[in-house]
């Protein structure tokens, strides 16, 4: 079934055997651990004229980057949901999205979470590192909401007993079906180690941001993570939060009136969209200074 090979172990191949490895490790000042505090990196970037795409997804695009292991991320402004069924574009999203991951993961670099975040290049783009993803959806919830409350009869709001951290296959023709660790590990997606790993970051992040959010008057209710596989020069393997931390793919609510400063205005049609994702980058003062100054979109080679 799973035509991939073996997972490798999180510590890399110097304790066992690793049969294989990712193509785009090569020697680089980027392939050091990421650590809390590190300068921001010379590296040189292409205009964008010249970048070579090399995936589009339904929220971002992916360009090769200006070194090898080095990718650059494109935020549009489009915006889908319920698997794709339900399309629409929410005007300047793309910039504040970029703002905002780049604020959270720069916050959780800081306290030693590593991820794929090395810096901004724009209005629109920021440069990661790349990683093998692991095809797994983390969603960590704090308050009743969404598929949570639909499938068992808890209604949204409902303060939960402890955090629920909860896994998806990443499979948009499959559903993105929800999936337990016995699944992930019985079928390779992550070995026990890295799961062990995910889940321990997760919670990490989690008790972060929600402490964050509460100092800006939002309630963290749930957010989904992606993490990947990062190939170190030496040949150490190391999981790093990857994707983004946006309202795409958090809930907030105001603290005081509740009300939805996320994506749920775009699946419930509840209207003022761009304004709660600015609200969001506002409360965290990062707000684009100038208004929603922008820049054009990509040209690509194909
Ligand atoms: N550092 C990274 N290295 C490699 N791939 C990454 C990295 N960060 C994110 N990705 C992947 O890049 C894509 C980002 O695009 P986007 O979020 O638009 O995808 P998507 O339409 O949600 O599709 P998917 O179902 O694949 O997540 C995702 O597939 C994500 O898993
Ligand atoms: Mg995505």
């Amino acid at each position: 079934m799973d035509t991939r090979p073996p997972t490798p172990d999180i510590r890399g191949s110097r304790s066992g055997t690793r049969a294989w490895r990712h193509p785009a490790v090569r020697d680089s000042s980027l392939f050091r651990r990421p650590g809390p505090g590190d300068p921001p990196r010379p590296i040189r970037v292409p205009p964008m004229a010249r970048r070579k795409q090399i995936y589009e997804g339904k929220a971002k695009i992916l360009f090769e980057g200006p070194e090898p292991g080095t990718l650059v991320q494109y935020f549009k402004d489009d915006a889908t949901a319920f698997n794709n069924k339900k399309h629409g574009t929410i005007t300047g999203k793309g910039v504040l999205n970029n703002r905002i991951s780049e604020y959270l993961m720069t916050r959780l670099n800081e306290i030693g979470v590593p991820t794929h975040f090395v810096r901004r290049l724009n209005m629109r783009e920021q440069l990661v590192r790349e990683v093998e993803i692991i095809p797994i959806e983390v969603v960590i919830r704090n308050v009743a909401a969404g598929s949570l409350s639909t499938k068992f009869g808890i209604p949204e709001g409902t303060q939960l007993p402890r955090s629920i951290v909860e896994y998806y296959y990443k499979n948009d023709e499959l559903n993105d079906p929800m999936v337990s660790e016995e699944h992930i590990t019985a079928f390779g997606w992550a070995s026990v180690q890295e799961l062990d790993e995910i889940l321990s970051l997760s919670l990490r992040i989690n008790d972060y941001l929600s402490g964050l959010f509460l100092g800006v008057q939002l309630r963290l209710v749930d957010f989904k993570l992606e993490f990947g596989r990062f190939y170190h020069e030496d040949e150490d393997v190391q999981i790093i939060l990857a994707d983004e931390i946006s309202p795409d793919n958090c809930r907030l609510w105001d603290m005081t009136s509740g009300e939805k400063l996320d994506k749920d205005r775009f699946r419930r049609d509840l209207g003022g969209v761009a304004e709660a994702y600015q609200e969001v980058a506002r409360r965290l003062g990062i707000l684009p200074e100038g208004g929603p100054r922008d820049i054009p979109g990509p040209r690509t080679m194909q």
